[in-house]
């Protein structure tokens, strides 16, 4: 795709969506990965002499204004990071903000309000996408985060301005394109989470790609189960029990060896303090769930990432939110610290477990997409990517 660099940018009205989509707790950020993420496309385009217009949602204020969805505390974290002010507006279209963007100088930062106010976003109207492209002269679209969102300021905007990728957008799909099409051998995935029916894609797909895939978390009991064990009182998907062996089949079709855990931690409530044992797979009984895998599986995870050229993560091991059952998330994070190969965290959970323990400058690429990455991961055509000129300049 093309990208801001192969574009004339200096004088030019650029409007640029980005994904400032950050976790909020009274009122203030408590994780700005993603406006730091950002950064590196801002400053180009203000070091270029561009006029930069902001655009972003946060959370999901369902088509209506929502007090503690502005983006006011967002305009003033990349206010300190740019050191220049970020003239906020608070609304999303409307005669003030074609007049703020009449007046705009060479170099002005100016974030529209949360543009998800609008009921227009998230259905793609044509109007509002027409009502954003009037304001610029140049689409930049550097929101990884939201590409799996077909919505006015992600996709239908697209297609009425010149439309190209920022540098964040560009590297995400990189990293993941070059991993999923010409990867480095061994070639580990590491996929838990909570439900298989959350990781059918990307398992699916993976199994495509893989030399090897290890399974934890709350989704390694329905497989466990498919193996003909019994797991207790954990986390069962009944209606994935067949799917689970058609991966199992598949793993062996395709020579991919899959791994399952050896041993668990079981509890008997799910509680910080619950009484907890560490068992064999085989010896799972009623009255305890697993909650985490035990250490023998920890071993045996970190010595196949240790010797993999690329390991790509998806999904937390157990329970890591609870000390008492983050030891297996942590060993896994641990080795992929350590490891030579190349470490691609898909984000959401991972990307936050790897914060937790503090190996996130390990890590060669961590994901600011967490469904985005994973829907990418799954294989499919992402449409705020899908939308943006390609070398040609053709928009498809
Ligand atoms: C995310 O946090 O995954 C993105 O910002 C997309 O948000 P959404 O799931 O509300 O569309």
């Amino acid at each position: 795709k093309k990208n801001v660099r192969d574009v004339d940018v200096k004088g030019k009205k650029v409007f640029v969506r980005v994904d400032f989509n950050v976790p909020m707790q009274d009122g203030e950020i408590t994780d700005d990965t993603r406006i730091k993420s950002a950064l590196t496309t801002i400053m180009y385009l203000i070091q270029k002499e561009a006029k930069v217009i902001l655009a972003s949602h946060l959370g999901r204020p369902g088509g209506e204004v929502v007090e503690e969805l502005r983006l006011d505390a967002v305009a003033q974290s990349l206010s300190n990071y740019l050191q220049q002010p970020v003239y906020k507006l608070d609304d999303v279209f409307s005669d003030e903000v074609k007049e703020a963007v009449e007046k705009m100088e060479n170099r002005d930062v100016l974030l529209l309000e949360n543009v998800r106010f609008e009921p227009g976003e998230k259905q793609n109207d044509p109007e509002l996408a027409k009502q954003f492209a009037s304001l610029a002269d140049l689409y930049v679209n550097d929101a990884f985060g939201t590409a799996h969102r077909a919505h006015a300021s992600t996709e239908g905007i697209a297609h009425h301005l010149p439309a190209v990728s920022g540098f964040l957008l560009e590297k995400e799909i990189n990293v993941l394109g070059n991993a999923l099409e010409d990867p480095d051998r061994p070639f580990t995935a590491i996929i838990g989470g909570s439900k298989v029916k959350d990781k059918i894609g990307v398992i699916d797909n993976l199994l495509e790609k893989v030399d090897h895939l290890l399974i934890g978390g709350g989704l390694s009991f329905t497989f466990i189960k498919a193996m003909g064990h019994e797991i207790g009182d954990s986390l069962l998907e009944e209606d994935k029990i067949d799917l689970a062996k058609q991966f199992i089949e598949k793993a062996k079709e395709k020579g991919v060896s899959l791994h399952l855990p050896k041993d668990v931690v079981m509890a008997d409530q799910f509680a910080e303090d619950a009484n907890k044992k560490i068992v064999p797979v085989e010896e799972m009984t009623a009255g305890w769930q697993g909650l985490d895998i035990g250490p023998e599986t920890v071993q045996e995870y970190a010595e196949t990432i240790k010797n993999s050229q690329l390991i790509l993560w998806n999904g937390p091991m157990g329970v890591f939110e609870m000390d008492a059952f983050a030891e297996g998330t942590k060993g896994v994070a641990e080795a992929l610290a350590t490891t030579d190969g190349y470490t691609i965290i898909g984000g959401g959970d991972s990307a936050s477990a790897v914060e937790k323990f503090n190996f996130a400058e390990e890590m060669n690429h961590i994901s600011t997409g967490g469904g985005a990455s994973l829907e990418f991961m799954e294989g499919k055509v992402l449409p705020g990517v899908q939308a943006l000129e390609d070398e040609e300049g053709v928009n498809k």
